[in-house]
């Protein structure tokens, strides 16, 4: 049976980054569940739809194949035959994402890819719903979380370093924004399972963090 590590939390926490380095230590492979709503979002954003509307959304999935691949290890989300890996971060997709997931049909559609992965392979697998909804049998579920500002610090740091022009108040705007949007969604809503160990790194830098975490991990393994 494969071993799932389910990790979820809200934007910014430092779960893909972490997740990364400990999938690596362990040989597992890291997936980022948040790649596929990032790409419907996109879908969605390209069609020039609305984001917040299930009537507009819900026709953009068919005959869509959103798909991941992992490379040397590393994962790529293709939309179609189009690796849309890098489009899918620039700043406007995180709030698509974010509407797009508060639609029941763009969960229910993503649902089994996502459960397919997990059944196949070792994995550190990280959302929002992970270990509530999509993988609720997981040996070791995380919540990862830290304050809303040191979030939007390291958002706002990442996103200059990749050249981008963005303002410090904007993300953390953005960024408590989709908190609000993806704790309060009827469906699925980012929540810690009440089995999940709950990991808070606003004090800790990323090494810190990644040491905590493979100590939390190796613990229970
Ligand atoms: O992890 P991320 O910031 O790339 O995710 C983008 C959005 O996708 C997030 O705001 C909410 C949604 N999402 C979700 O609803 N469920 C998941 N398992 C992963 C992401």
């Amino acid at each position: 049976m494969a071993i799932n590590i389910a990790i979820d939390g809200p934007a910014g926490a430092g779960k893909s980054t972490i997740a990364k380095k400990v999938s690596k230590e362990l040989g597992f492979i890291y997936v980022d569940t948040g790649a596929l709503y990032r790409t419907v979002g996109l879908n969605v954003l390209r069609q020039g739809k609305n984001t917040k509307s299930e009537e507009e959304v819900v026709p953009t999935l068919e005959g869509v194949n959103v798909s991941l691949r992992f490379i040397d290890g590393e994962q790529r989300v293709f939309l179609g035959d189009e690796d849309v890996s890098e489009a899918i971060r620039q700043n406007e997709v995180s709030m698509a994402a974010s509407n797009v997931s508060a639609i029941p049909k763009v969960r229910e559609f993503l649902f089994s890819l996502q459960r397919n992965i997990a059944a196949e392979n070792n994995c550190i697998m990280d959302g929002r719903d992970i270990g509530t909804v999509v993988l609720p049998d997981a040996q070791i579920k995380i919540y990862l979380t830290a304050s809303a500002e040191a979030r939007a610090e390291r958002r706002y740091k990442e996103l200059i370093e990749k050249g981008q022009t963005v303002v410090f108040d904007e993300i953390l705007k953005d960024i408590e924004l989709r908190d609000y949007q993806d704790t309060h969604r009827e469906i699925a809503p980012l929540k810690k399972a009440d089995d999940a160990i709950l990991v808070d790194t606003t004090n800790l830098d990323l090494e810190g963090s990644i040491e905590y975490m493979l100590k939390v991990i190796k613990e229970r393994l």
